[in-house]
């Protein structure tokens, strides 16, 4: 049984949430997202966690920064540390400041990494027991990954992502304890399929239905699992393997390229981290 502590996430509302520019293959300027619809669909996310008993912390939301929704990608938060993101693109690394400022005043050891090379922070790199599992090629870069490991200390296994649609590796991979993990497996390349084949002995593949509706992109609380509505299959293999699902409706969020998880950035440790030994 994990520690007694009370799970802490950061979540930034959607007030000028929207879709501006096209930076992913799910973004189109010519759908946008319906504001009202998106407000309450943060808002049942955000009272989903809650009420399980999750302290969640709020950023303030910035005008002409619609994508800071997606604290996901703030940086990489390593016990009191924050190793801040470095984003590809300019339209989101004009987020960085906001996300530092807050981890500033809010006790953490603010980090950065070399210029000159690309991380996303949670989005792309996410731990499965003591393993950082890291996406690279689409957002992140590979050597980013390396840097990070050895500012941390830890062994970093660098995942190739092939598929513009799973363009981070919270997309199609998700941790739900050590040594278990649901993950979609075409958005890899062949060795990094045999990489978390070999790593991971619990594996729960998402079907192409599922993952299209980020059925990856979920945030575990305990043994329980919150996820978009619609993904069927992967909420009856949730159960079978013991675990809770909440579904909680986020399409104004895919419009995006984003999900529960991506609006969420935990704060002290994911549930499959084992950050000491
Ligand atoms: N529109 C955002 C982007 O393309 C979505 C980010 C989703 N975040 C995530 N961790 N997958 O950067």
């Amino acid at each position: 049984m994990t520690a007694m502590r009370q799970p802490t996430i950061l979540m930034c509302p959607p007030e000028y949430y929207g879709i501006e520019y096209e930076i992913n293959p799910w973004m189109s300027r010519a759908r946008g997202a319906v504001r009202e619809t998106a407000q309450a669909q943060w808002r049942m996310l955000y009272e989903t966690l809650l009420g399980l008993g999750v302290r969640v912390e709020l950023l303030t939301p910035q005008p002409g920064l619609p994508d800071l929704v997606f604290t996901a990608n703030a940086g990489l938060v390593f016990k009191n540390r924050f190793i801040s993101s470095r984003f590809r693109h300019e339209v989101r690394a004009r987020e960085t400041p906001h996300f530092d400022a807050w981890f500033a005043s809010h006790g953490f050891q603010v980090e950065h990494l070399p210029e000159g090379m690309y991380f996303e922070g949670a989005g792309d790199a996410l731990f499965c027991g003591p393993i950082l599992f890291a996406g690279y090629r689409i957002r992140s870069d590979a050597l980013a990954h390396q840097e990070v490991g050895r500012m941390i200390g830890k062994v970093v296994l660098p995942l190739e992502l092939v598929q513009g649609h799973f363009y981070h590796l919270d997309t199609c991979f998700c941790p739900l304890a050590p040594g278990e993990a649901i993950w979609y497996p075409p958005a890899f390349d062949a060795y990094a399929q045999r990489v978390i084949r070999s790593q991971i002995p619990r594996l729960i593949e998402v079907n192409d239905h599922d993952a299209r509706r980020f059925g990856c992109n979920a945030v575990v609380i305990g043994r329980t699992v919150v996820v978009n509505t619609g993904c069927g299959q992967l909420t009856e293999d949730l159960e079978q393997a013991g675990y809770r699902v909440v579904t909680t409706p986020l399409d104004e969020f895919l419009k995006a390229g984003g999900s529960a998880k991506c609006l969420t950035l935990r704060l002290d440790g994911e549930e499959a981290a084992v950050w000491d030994g």
